[in-house]
């Protein structure tokens, strides 16, 4: 039986039927790991393409489907939906060994992954690339950003310093074994005399890639074109965003960011389509705040408040595993998230999440030195001195896992729920209960 008959599958487009997409950016508005997957997977059913347009496999991004539990890296979430392209755009990294086994893993439970196309100008994350994240990490101590290692950084680094090695470049043979031939002699030098690594071998990494060319070859393309297109014929297309706006190479808690444009404005460029034709920006948030690496996080509570919400919620890394650091929802980086993405809706994913404490904190400004701050400070060591200053809620015992229907929420949360989006002033149109697929409300 086909993965896309299942009962789940046509309950999904019967909630959202009526909703009109167009073009929508979903992002996330912290620091990643908000729900991107399952809000992507939610509008998607209603999408003709999900494009990716940054970042790379340091995403993690879970869709829960019955039984089913889906961790994409790569390949956009659109893929959960036969009528969907999914386009991974020229912003993106891609390790092609991490790509290969996630369409296989697709096409292991019935998942079609044969209209996936991939950017002729998107960069490969090479072996060097891997290996250089490691060991710059290690190098820092405690220092470290905590990166995912999966040599994001260094592969967006060439790209920026004109090293980088494309799709195109790989397609064409002599391309690819002038640029790696070049790439290597400068890496080698690097990860054996700065760091003391173990070199890398010409013909081994061309023997390796020698796999990946029949798969890359059916999917390559000019997607910049192809999405321009699609946008002219009136197509829905969601564009799914990777990480989160505080982790945004410029706008985010530098240098514990990731290492490419998290926020809105990237849609446009690592899509290849121009900003008139974006109509719609939806943040997803989650009812509380999670980040994992080092970097500052004013509401973080290393107590049994977040031992709380790490085990309620679930917080380990998608990507790593590692546990995630959790606290009280941030409306100051929150505003701030709105104001650097043009955020046009809220998603509040994970409320279920805050059922069962006595006392929920909201933070509406922070305190530096005697002055109540409510704009987000862009100077580290003002950052680094912010006492968070709270807003108190009541809380809830109900399970709202089950809740469909807004007037059937406990009062606190819609309280909670109401203060937000006043605070914020964008709407929040859509409230997450739950891991599943369904379980969300609709405004
Ligand atoms: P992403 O990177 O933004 O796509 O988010 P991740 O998938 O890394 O992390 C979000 C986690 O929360 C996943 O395990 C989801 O299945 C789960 N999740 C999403 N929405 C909800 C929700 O409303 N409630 C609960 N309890 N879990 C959720
Ligand atoms: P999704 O898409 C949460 C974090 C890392 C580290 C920093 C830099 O699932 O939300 P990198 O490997 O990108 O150089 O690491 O960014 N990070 C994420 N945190 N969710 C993610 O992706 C992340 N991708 C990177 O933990 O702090
Ligand atoms: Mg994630």
């Amino acid at each position: 039986k086909s993965f896309y008959t299942s009962e789940m599958h046509v309950l999904s487009i019967v909630v959202i039927q009526g909703e009109k997409l167009s073009t929508t950016i979903v992002l996330g508005a912290q620091w990643g790991d908000e729900g991107k997957g399952k809000v992507t997977d939610f509008f998607a059913s209603k999408a003709d393409l999900v494009v990716r347009f940054q970042g790379g496999n340091n995403a993690g991004h879970t869709i829960v489907i019955g039984d089913e539990k889906f961790a994409l890296s790569m390949v956009p979430s659109g893929v959960m939906y036969e009528s969907c392209t999914p386009v991974i755009g020229s912003g993106c990294v891609i390790d092609f060994e991490v790509l290969k086994n996630e369409i296989e893993t697709l096409n292991n439970k019935n998942i079609d992954t044969t209209k996936l196309k991939l950017s002729y100008n998107a960069h490969i994350i090479m072996p060097y690339h891997k290996i250089l994240d490691e060991l710059i990490e290690e190098s820092l101590g405690d220092k470290k950003i905590g990166t995912t290692k999966k040599g994001i950084g260094p592969c967006y680094g060439d790209k920026i310093q004109r090293k980088g090695i494309r799709i195109q470049d790989f397609l064409s043979e002599d391309k690819f074994n002038e640029r790696l031939k070049n790439n290597l002699e400068e890496k080698n030098q690097i990860i054996e005399k700065i760091y003391g690594g173990t070199p890398i071998k010409f013909d081994e990494v061309v023997n390796e890639y020698k796999k990946y060319k029949e798969l890359i070859s059916s999917i390559a393309e000019d997607t910049s074109l192809f999405i321009s297109n699609s946008v002219k014929e009136n197509k829905e297309i969601l564009f799914e965003g990777a990480q989160g706006t505080l982790l945004d190479i410029d706008h985010g808690t530098y240098p514990f960011v990731t290492s490419s444009n998290t926020s809105a404005g990237n849609a446009a460029t690592g899509s290849g389509i121009g900003p008139l034709n974006f109509e719609q920006v939806v943040g997803v948030t989650k009812a509380y705040i999670s980040r994992v690496g080092t970097g500052p996080f004013i509401t973080e509570q290393e107590n049994e408040i977040g031992d709380y919400m790490i085990e309620k919620g679930a917080e380990f890394g998608t990507v790593t595993g590692r546990r995630r650091r959790c606290g009280w929802l941030d409306l100051v980086s929150l505003r701030y998230s709105k104001r650097i993405n043009s955020l046009s809706q809220l998603f509040i994913t994970k409320l279920d999440v805050l059922s069962g404490l006595e006392e929920i904190k909201v933070c509406v400004g922070y305190k530096f030195e005697d002055k109540k701050i409510t704009d987000y400070p862009l100077i580290d060591e003002i950052l680094d001195e912010c006492e968070p200053v709270y807003e108190s809620f009541g809380g809830w015992d109900e399970d709202i896992s089950k809740i469909r229907k807004y007037d059937a929420l406990p009062e606190n949360a819609k309280k909670y729920i109401e203060f937000i989006e006043e605070f914020i002033d964008v709407p929040i149109k859509y409230i997450s209960v739950g891991p599943e697929r369904n379980q969300n409300i609709i405004r």
